[in-house]
């Protein structure tokens, strides 16, 4: 890697290998998930995955470059940890709760990985690839927020209701 534009690339390369890992693990995910309302996020931050991988291949075909290849071993320990905490955990709130600081791991990940895309984009004259990975870091932050709103009601009704 001797380049902004090598650097660039190995960037693309990473952020789809981790879209492709979640793509794989989010069902899972879904189906363990209590509250319907967390179920939902999920199912659709997957629809949105799914979309975010096509824009990265997108983005490598007009490159003349392959988005694969490379495995990113962030994503997949990230990965793996939540799966070790679904085989572990036994109290449907208590997943909840797990799930949502998990899948928030893995968003801030993503913020990080798609914001310093952007900015190598922008830098490289990319103005129109720039764009589209804003697009995915702005649903990458909404799924965050909306995963945050999550925990706060649950936070919320545990202090007007006591225990539990
Ligand atoms: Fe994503």
């Amino acid at each position: 890697m001797k380049t902004l534009n090598d650097l660039f690339e190995h960037q693309l390369k990473d952020l789809y290998s981790a879209e492709v890992q979640l793509i794989e693990v989010l069902p899972d995910i879904v189906e363990h998930a209590n509250d319907k309302r967390l179920k939902q996020a999920i199912e659709n931050h997957l629809e949105e995955t799914k979309e975010q991988k096509n824009r990265i291949k997108n983005i490598c075909n007009k490159l003349d470059i392959s988005p694969s290849g490379e495995t990113c071993q962030a994503m997949k320990g990230l990965i793996n940890e939540a799966k070790h905490f679904l085989e572990e955990v036994e109290d449907d709130e208590v997943m909840d709760v797990g799930l949502i600081a998990e899948i928030q791991r893995v968003q801030h990940y993503e913020i990080s990985g798609y914001g310093s895309a952007v900015r190598f984009a922008k830098e490289l004259g990319y103005r129109q690839i720039a764009k589209t990975l804003q697009e995915t870091l702005n649903e990458e932050y909404d799924a965050d927020n909306t995963l945050e709103k999550l925990a706060e009601t649950r936070l919320n009704k545990k202090a007007i209701g006591g225990n539990s």
